[in-house]
């Protein structure tokens, strides 16, 4: 076993972990960075395209994971997506250096205003809509595709005819914005350069066109000279020494998921950063094994962001379906979140299966009736968590009200052959909650019990924030870092 000091260390690189990285590089501060995926850019292996994929596909899996349609056998591989399966749900999660940032759809929504306050009463909102949200969408590179282009772009039939379908049916259509540069994919279109969202590329990986963390935050933050990145470091759980510092005990592996060697790094200044499940799971298995003490409130309140997929066969005879070919990026959304009785926002995804299957994907965003928990099982030596069907049952209700809506405007019936009969209750891309900021943290993300750890992720959002999460996430990392660094790192 290897043991190494150091000042500071981050566990994770997604959104959270990039944040944290670039502000306190920018004060001069070294930083080691614990990743347990591969540095994708470093390593050379290409990410997967969705209708053929190879090795990087899936985290250590035999097997493809995508949320339907798992035909195809991998070779074991330190891949860039990984699934997490819970009896009633299962929860996707992005591996490598990026985080989630390498396997999302890059939708990059800043969430209502009203809710984000209902979420967190105790911040200045003003101040988030006036400087976090801004700051996040201008370091992440949001921006939005042109109506020009969108219109004339045969791959986007899927979002024009879902668009169209929805004001017949009454509902709200937005544009949403991403992370995906529409620059790049028109010249993609044109064929002026190699394709990635017109190729199929998206939840195995973009090859090009998304600017993914390793392209933004974390660009900048190696450029300062003060961050080192180790990929390939697993972190199996914390403790905490006499001194007040803390071990990290690391299993550093190779590409089929081996240990090839043990390290302790001990930190004077820790950042959990590891995302949703994998903070937690930290947390409460360190508690368990290691006896390190963690606050009563950590893995309460914990939520899907109310995602719910479900899918419409298209029957309208002539009209030719949803489209042969569709990019992977998503730009439509709709609006439905102000209507008392059914209140959701849904995104309009695309189905890029090479084929035209003439069916509709919907990813919905719901409101949270009940929390979940989350807990660690010692004996089975993994995290469980308390969540079934009856968290999920007024989503069911709204996906069926909206089915129903839709097929009555534009005829077609629900999708049977997608999920369970139509309904994905059990599909989760938002784990969000479990480390709440202002219960489990204080208002800044400093742990309860602790002076020098910190959670930077999307545990510390209470289950729910209207809108995919990750906007939502890097401004809280920004707030909350800005506070750290100004008192902690003096
Ligand atoms: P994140 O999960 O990004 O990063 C945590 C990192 O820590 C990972 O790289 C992980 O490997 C590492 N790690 C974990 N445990 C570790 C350990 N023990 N040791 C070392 N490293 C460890 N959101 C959105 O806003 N718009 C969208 O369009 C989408 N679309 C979407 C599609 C798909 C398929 C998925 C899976 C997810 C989305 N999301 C999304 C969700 C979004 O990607 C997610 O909310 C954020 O990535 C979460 O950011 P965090 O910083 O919390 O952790």
């Amino acid at each position: 076993t290897e043991m190494i000091d150091k000042e500071v260390v981050i566990i994770g690189s997604g959104y959270g972990g990039s944040v944290a990285a670039l502000r306190l590089c920018e004060k001069n501060i070294p930083v080691t960075l614990l990743e347990m995926g591969l540095d994708w850019e470093k390593s050379g292996e290409k990410f997967s395209p969705m209708i053929n994929p190879g090795h990087s596909a899936a985290w250590l899996k035999t097997k493809t994971i995508a949320p339907f349609m798992n035909l195809f056998r991998l070779e074991k591989f330190t891949g860039a997506l990984d699934r997490l399966d819970f009896e009633h749900i299962k929860i996707w999660v992005g591996r490598g250096v990026g985080g989630g940032s390498l396997v999302n759809g890059g939708m990059a929504v800043t969430p209502k205003k009203e809710y984000f306050k209902e979420m967190f009463p105790n911040l200045d909102t003003e101040k988030f809509y006036s400087h976090y949200f801004p700051l996040a969408n201008k370091e992440l590179k949001t921006n939005v595709a042109s109506e020009e282009f969108l219109d004339g772009c045969d791959f986007y039939k899927f979002k024009r005819v879902g668009e169209e379908e929805a004001k017949n049916a009454g509902f709200k259509t937005v544009r949403v914005p991403n992370v995906y540069d529409f620059k790049y994919m028109e010249k993609e279109y044109k064929e002026e350069v190699p394709r990635s969202a017109l190729a199929g590329e998206v939840i195995y990986g973009n090859n090009h066109g998304k600017n993914s963390l390793d392209k933004t935050y974390l660009k900048k933050a190696t450029a300062t000279g003060k961050l080192e990145i180790l990929e390939l470091h697993k972190v199996n759980h914390i403790s905490q020494n006499p001194d007040k510092s803390y071990s990290i005990d690391i299993s550093v592996i190779n590409t089929k998921g081996e240990e090839i060697q043990h390290k302790i790094i001990n930190a004077k200044k820790l950042i959990l950063s590891a995302g949703t499940m994998g903070s937690l799971e930290l947390l409460l298995k360190s508690k368990a094994v290691a006896q390190f003490s963690i606050d009563e409130n950590i893995g309460k309140e914990w939520g899907n962001n109310g995602n719910f997929m479900t899918g419409r066969n298209w029957v309208k005879a002539f009209s030719g379906g949803t489209g042969f070919k569709q990019s992977t990026i998503p730009v439509g959304g709709i609006d439905h979140w102000e209507d008392k009785e059914h209140p959701f926002f849904v995104e309009i995804a695309p189905l890029p299966m090479g084929m035209n299957v003439a069916t509709s994907l919907y990813l919905m965003v719901n409101k949270l009736k009940k929390f979940g928990e989350v807990n660690y099982n010692l004996k089975e030596q993994k995290l469980d968590l308390n969540w079934d069907k009856s968290h999920t049952v007024h989503m069911k209700d709204n996906a069926k009200y909206f089915l129903k809506t839709m097929n009555k405007a534009n005829g077609g019936t629900r999708s049977h052959l997608l999920f369970h009969n139509g309904f994905g209750a059990d599909v989760c891309y938002h784990p969000l909650g479990g480390i709440v900021l202002g219960k489990a943290t204080d208002q800044f993300g400093r742990l309860n019990g602790h002076k020098n750890l910190y959670v930077i992720d999307g545990s510390l959002i209470p289950g729910t924030i209207g809108v995919n999460p990750f906007v939502t996430i890097t401004a809280i990392a920004e707030y909350c870092m800005e506070e750290i660094i100004r008192k902690d790192f003096v």
